[in-house]
């Protein structure tokens, strides 16, 4: 098969064989990735119109246990500021959320032990009950099977949790050893056990990254079925262990994102800060390419420099309503409208 072969495959059966995808991503040329492009944005168009789903994230600590090779905000980066925000402070953002018109808060940190059970149920509970029309979603990293459990209980509704790369030797690479891939891939499957809205998700153009680990990304998406995926480029942290690898490619990122939409046409697929990062149209390139998410920062601004994950990460000086209007500026300057809504998956 040829790619524009493997490009109507996918757009009729949203699935390709392990071999075609690799074909895929190492020939695909500048015509087929504009065929791949407009197929993917027409899926889209289809299930969501012009509508844009935004997401409120509020980064709620930079404390983080691990250590990941990659991640600027790893316990053993000594240059890092460490903040935790307090239950008021979550609060307040959630506020100003709110009269914005954000109706999903993403509660996203390291995994900081001092965030206890306890705390984010209280947390949660406060955030349903003064907002009823709101959905949750926690992005905490791995916490136990129990604890999961309880916030899910406390009523969260989502959570996300990249799967990093679906390729065990690969994921090896880029983490310590005392993390586990098991342990990640278990954890993503209880989250859908326990109920959860579910994200996974991966970087593209990880160091030691291939287009066969690449493949499996997209093969285990389709095998785990979550509801969100998130798709950004690797971009290199100055204080880590990858200060000197390059950032992932544009084109790469946005093909990925075109060839998960034609896969899961339904699927939530965020345009990533990250995205927005490499590239100042990023962001609105991959809406193009079939995104349908945006995730603007809620963080009170004195924190969010602090929440370095990689380098020059953008947005770091404006107040959520100045970002929400250069976004909705942004989507409207390309045919779409960011809208007031929870924004859930749906089933086809
Ligand atoms: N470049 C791009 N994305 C990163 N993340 C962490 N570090 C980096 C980096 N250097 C992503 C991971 C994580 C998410 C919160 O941020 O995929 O799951
Ligand atoms: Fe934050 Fe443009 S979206 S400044």
């Amino acid at each position: 098969m040829n790619v524009t072969e493997i490009i109507t495959k996918l757009t009729e059966t949203q699935t390709a064989e392990r071999g075609e995808l690799i074909f895929l991503l190492q020939h695909i040329t500048d015509d087929e990735c504009e065929l791949l492009r407009r197929t993917a944005q027409e899926t889209a168009r289809q299930h969501f119109g012009s509508h844009i789903y935004i997401r409120g994230l509020i980064e709620i600590s930079s404390y983080c246990k691990n250590d990941c090779f990659y991640c600027g905000i790893r316990r053993s980066n000594r240059n890092a500021v460490r903040y935790r925000l307090s239950e008021e402070e979550i609060l307040s953002c959630c506020d100003s959320g709110y009269a914005l018109g954000f109706r999903t808060f993403v509660l996203q940190g390291g995994e900081d032990n001092r965030f206890t059970d306890e705390m984010l149920c209280r947390l949660i509970c406060t955030v349903k009950s003064r907002y009823p029309d709101c959905a949750v979603t926690l992005s905490l990293g791995e916490r136990s099977f129990e604890s999961l459990q309880k916030l899910r209980d406390a009523g969260a509704d989502r959570y996300l949790l990249r799967h990093e790369t679906a390729d065990k030797q690969h994921y090896e690479k880029l983490h310590p050893g005392e993390m586990s891939f098991d342990n990640r891939i278990c954890t993503l499957r209880r989250l859908r056990e326990i109920g959860y809205q579910t994200g996974a998700g991966f970087m593209v153009g990880s160091p030691y990254q291939t287009p066969e680990n690449l493949a499996d990304d997209l093969l285990f998406i389709k095998d785990l079925q979550p509801q969100m995926c998130g798709i950004g480029p690797f971009v290199p942290h100055r204080d880590t262990v990858f200060c000197d690898a390059p950032p992932g490619g544009l084109q790469l990122t946005l093909t990925l994102l075109s060839v998960v939409r034609l896969m899961h046409p339904r699927i939530l697929l965020p345009a990533t800060t990250a995205l927005g990062t490499i590239d100042p149209r990023g962001r609105e390139l991959g809406i193009l390419h079939g995104a349908n998410v945006v995730m603007p920062n809620l963080s009170p601004v004195q924190h969010r420099k602090d929440y370095a994950l990689y380098d020059n990460k953008i947005c770091t000086g404006e107040e959520a309503a100045e970002c929400l209007q250069c976004l909705r500026l942004r989507m409207r300057a390309i045919g779409y409208e960011i809208v007031t809504d929870r924004g859930d998956y749906t089933e086809g």
